[in-house]
């Protein structure tokens, strides 16, 4: 597993099957994709509204405004296959300080399973250290039992925390020492 970051440029992180980078504009025709498969259970301001939006022209927008530095969505490329399956990274969660970002990752249905979240995760990690972060947080859905599978293997822990939301369940915040 590799993160290799030079101060000034891209990001991009390697890891044996995959590569992190900024989205291209191209792409936010993936983004939308992910959106639309999400679970009827993540609340609606995550899920396409009855009006389409986002759309993809509102997606490329955001890919272009956004220039990931220490922190940010990375795309998730195969390096085989060269097709992007989702998002990994790290976002400001407004919980803790910016110094602790939250780890978060998406990947399109037709690629779960194959440990593509898990291998990401870890390269993000690595970038994480990299930028200097000591600590980082999660939060998951009580019922995403796959998301809580990967933060296990990559060894964060739970907190006491936990938000309970009538309507959508309950979320758990964990976090991991880098
Ligand atoms: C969470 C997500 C990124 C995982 O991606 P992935 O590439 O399939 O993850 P990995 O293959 O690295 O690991 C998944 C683990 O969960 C397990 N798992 C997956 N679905 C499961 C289920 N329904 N029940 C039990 N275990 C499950 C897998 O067996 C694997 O564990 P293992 O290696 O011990 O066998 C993917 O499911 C996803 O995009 N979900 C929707 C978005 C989301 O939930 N994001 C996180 C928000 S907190």
């Amino acid at each position: 597993m590799t993160a290799a970051v030079t101060p000034g440029r891209e990001v991009v992180l390697e890891t044996d099957r995959l590569l992190l980078r900024p989205w291209r504009v191209a792409e936010a025709v993936i983004q939308r994709e992910l959106w639309t498969e999400r679970d009827p259970r993540v609340p609606p301001h995550r899920r396409i509204d009855a009006d389409g939006h986002p759309t993809v022209a509102e997606l490329e927008d955001s890919i272009r405004t956004d220039h990931p530095s220490s922190i940010g969505l990375l795309a998730v490329e195969r390096k085989a296959a060269r097709d992007v399956i989702g998002y990994c990274g790290l976002i400001d969660g407004g919980r803790e300080s910016p110094r602790e970002p939250e780890l978060a990752f998406e990947l399109l249905r037709r690629s779960w399973r194959q440990g593509y979240a898990t291998e990401a995760s870890w390269a993000v990690l690595d970038w994480a250290r990299l930028s200097g972060y000591e600590r980082l947080w999660a939060t998951v859905w009580d019922w995403n039992t796959a998301s809580r599978r990967v933060l296990t293997k990559v060894r964060f822990t739970e907190t006491e925390r936990k938000e309970v939301d009538p309507t959508h369940g309950t979320t758990l915040l964990l976090t991991r020492r880098l």
